[in-house]
């Protein structure tokens, strides 16, 4: 946890080195005005595995993508005229809006949880301006904490909670909200709440009218914002912990095998690398084949999240 100079204070030199580590596949801590973002590049399937690694996470949760402009934002989602609307009222701000993902967006599939839409935000706070500028692309970043423990609100949170996992933490002093983000689906014509967070309901009332809460398909007990998401679902039937093909199954192996087959997640049994190459196999299977067998994930480190996601495609 003691690495030196983990913590810099987030002058232009620190920040400057921030997004070279970034460019690098490297995470940073970063200040937001909401809570502190474990940062990576967006397009970096590598830098996203690596990240869900370090926050331990069992299941590949969709991640924000930050971006310094809504602009920059319209470049990779299609904004609705809501969406439109609430940017121009509340970025830069802890609003996220939820929004088509532009099939060009050079947006990691991982980023994505395999989905077709993409969660954005422009943050408000001056360092992460810098860096987004300075970086010049889309930068994820989840709170910088492990799974299951608070969002951290100061620098020194970072460094007790990840310190060891990531290269550098810029301080940007406490976090304003110490709330996350707002997440709305600006897909439609009305706004649909997905999760509380720092920007009060009220506020994007007084612009847009009520807000739907999304209610479970099975009656009026409002869903978890997790449970509220679509999960990536393929076309093809997906049987998982496959030792060999079956007639007619196109094969998605990891690890080495003796199997013939162009798919293969880590030939050298990586994890990390497995994840980052996951959802784009998967897409490229399902574009092909109508049948896919998937090789045994070990369960260890990423691979339950592997799992977790393997197994949900499977049930459809
Ligand atoms: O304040 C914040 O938003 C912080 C700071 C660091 O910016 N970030 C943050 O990120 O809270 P994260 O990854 O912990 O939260 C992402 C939220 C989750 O609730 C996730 O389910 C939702 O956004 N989300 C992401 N992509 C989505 C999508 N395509 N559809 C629906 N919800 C999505
Ligand atoms: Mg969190």
């Amino acid at each position: 946890m003691s690495k030196p100079n983990l913590i810099r204070a987030a002058d232009p030199s620190a920040i400057q080195e921030a997004a070279k580590i970034l460019k690098g596949g490297g995470l940073v801590g970063l200040p937001t005005e909401t809570v502190y973002g474990l940062a990576a590049n967006a397009a970096d399937d590598k830098a996203v595995a690596r990240l869900y690694a370090a926050k331990g996470r069992p299941s590949f949760n969709p991640l924000i993508s930050h971006v310094f402009s809504a602009a920059a934002a319209w470049e990779i989602a299609a904004p609705t005229p809501l969406a439109r609307k609430l940017a121009d009222a509340f970025w830069p701000g802890p609003l996220t809006l939820v929004l088509a993902r532009r099939v060009d967006a050079q947006i990691s599939d991982l980023a994505c949880a395999g989905l077709d839409t993409i969660a954005i935000r422009v943050p408000s706070h001056p360092t992460a301006q810098t860096l987004l500028t300075e970086f010049g692309g889309p930068i994820v970043a989840p709170s910088a904490n492990p799974s299951g423990q608070l969002s951290p609100t100061t620098a020194a949170h970072v460094a007790s909670g990840l310190g060891d996992k990531i290269d550098l933490i810029l301080d940007g002093g406490p976090c304003e909200a110490g709330l996350e983000s707002t997440v709305v689906d600006a897909q439609g014509d009305g706004p649909v709440l997905l999760r509380p967070g720092a920007l009060p309901r009220g506020d994007m009332e007084a612009i847009v009218g009520s807000l739907k809460t999304p209610v479970s398909s099975a009656g009026d007990t409002p869903t978890s914002p997790g449970m509220l998401l679509k999960h990536y679902a393929p076309d093809a039937a997906l049987r998982i912990n496959a030792e060999t093909p079956r007639a007619g199954e196109a094969f998605l192996a990891f690890g080495s095998t003796t199997i013939e087959t162009p798919y293969n997640l880590s030939p050298a049994g990586d994890l990390v690398e497995a994840a980052a190459n996951l959802f784009a196999m998967l897409r490229d299977l399902d574009a092909r084949y109508n049948q896919i067998a998937v090789a045994r994930i070990p369960s260890e480190g990423l691979g339950e999240a592997i799992n977790d996601r393997l197994t949900r495609a499977a049930e459809r």
